[in-house]
């Protein structure tokens, strides 16, 4: 059987328990592709897992290894027997094995055929792999905010995966927009259509009044802080699920409207931010590349909290 080189877990811990393992390339069954990854997102969620925190890794711990990685953009290199709106040499992108397999820091990963995004030769396979799960949950929030056209919107994290997604997002869809970020990002977030409110010069309250939704990327003390700003009977959509409950607790005494949300893989909403992609109405950044052997580094990278835009793996794509 031919071999494949991944990065895998054994046991949870420090990003160091990262390590290549040698596998099998997988067959796809009759609705699946094999794809020959280029690159891989690396996402928050991914080093929690690793770390051993949340419901994946319960799920996960009397299975391991376990290969993190949801967001992949590739090339089909086989068709299962029952493919046909893919062929082999197709460029695609997709959010995969969520939130349980995982599996996209890999040579070879098989998915779903009618859950990939055909990737269009003017969008990088680079920003194909960072779009996926940041993008979808930019979008799947300011769904449930219910975001519309001349609304007053907080984003906290603007700078982040996330964050700097759903500024572009919610500026699309009409509203005024606010951004949270460090000075380093000010100019940044600008760039991407919104007010840049720097969290370490005072209270946000003060420095922006009242907004009509805010979408919480920070979640906990940061998340709870900020629900100052929100007006009366405005709506909340706290991101982070360690802490939505306290965050929507505190909110609701508040007499605000506030839900976490769990990212749910959608193929149409990455199609339409793939759309976006190709006619330029939506930027990707992706602050830094790694070799999937050096996933160690792209770990403590994403841990440090100060990602601008995206952390991505480069496996099978040049640097
Ligand atoms: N529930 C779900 O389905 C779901 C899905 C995706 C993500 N998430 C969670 O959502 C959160 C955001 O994800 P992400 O991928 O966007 O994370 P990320 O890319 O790691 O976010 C990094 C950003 O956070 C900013 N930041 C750090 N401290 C801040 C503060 N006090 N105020 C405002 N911004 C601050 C940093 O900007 P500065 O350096 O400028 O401070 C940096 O740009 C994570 O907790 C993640 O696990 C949940």
């Amino acid at each position: 059987m031919k071999q494949c080189q991944q990065l895998a877990i054994t046991r949870f811990g420090e990003p160091s328990v990262l390590a290549m393992q040698s596998a099998e390339v997988p067959q796809p069954t009759a609705s699946q592709v094999l794809i020959k990854v280029a690159y891989a997102g690396v996402n928050p969620i991914d080093a929690k897992t690793r770390a051993g925190l949340g419901w994946a890794a319960q799920q996960n711990k009397d299975k391991l290894p376990w290969v993190p990685g949801y967001d992949i953009a590739g090339v089909v290199a086989e068709l299962g027997s029952g493919v046909t709106n893919l062929s082999v040499g197709d460029t695609v992108s997709g959010f995969i094995g969520f939130p349980l397999l995982g599996g996209g820091y890999s040579e070879y990963v098989v998915a779903e055929a009618d859950a990939l995004s055909l990737v269009s030769e003017s969008v990088s396979l680079v920003e194909a792999a960072a779009l996926p799960l940041a993008g979808q949950t930019a979008w799947q929030a300011l769904e449930k905010a219910q975001i519309s056209a001349g609304e007053r919107v907080l984003i906290l994290a603007g700078a982040g995966g996330v964050g700097h997604i759903a500024v572009q997002l919610a500026v699309a869809k009409g509203a005024k927009v606010a951004a949270t970020c460090s000075s380093a990002n000010v100019a940044f977030v600008a760039s991407l259509g919104a007010t840049a409110v720097d969290y370490r010069q005072g209270p946000l309250a003060e420095q922006i009044g009242q907004i009509d939704a805010l979408i919480d990327l920070m979640g906990g003390d940061v998340g709870i802080a900020a629900l100052n700003c929100v007006k009366p009977g405005g709506r909340v959509v706290t991101i982070p699920t360690i802490t939505a409950e306290a965050v929507c607790e505190q909110a609701r005494q508040r007499g605000l409207l506030a839900e976490g949300m769990l990212v749910s893989p959608s193929v149409e909403q990455n199609n339409a931010m793939m759309a976006m992609l190709q006619a330029g109405t939506l930027q990707l950044h992706v602050a830094a590349r790694y070799a999937l052997s050096d996933g160690e580094k792209a770990h403590q990278k994403i841990e440090s909290g100060r990602t601008r835009g995206k952390v991505v793996l480069s496996i099978g794509g040049s640097h």
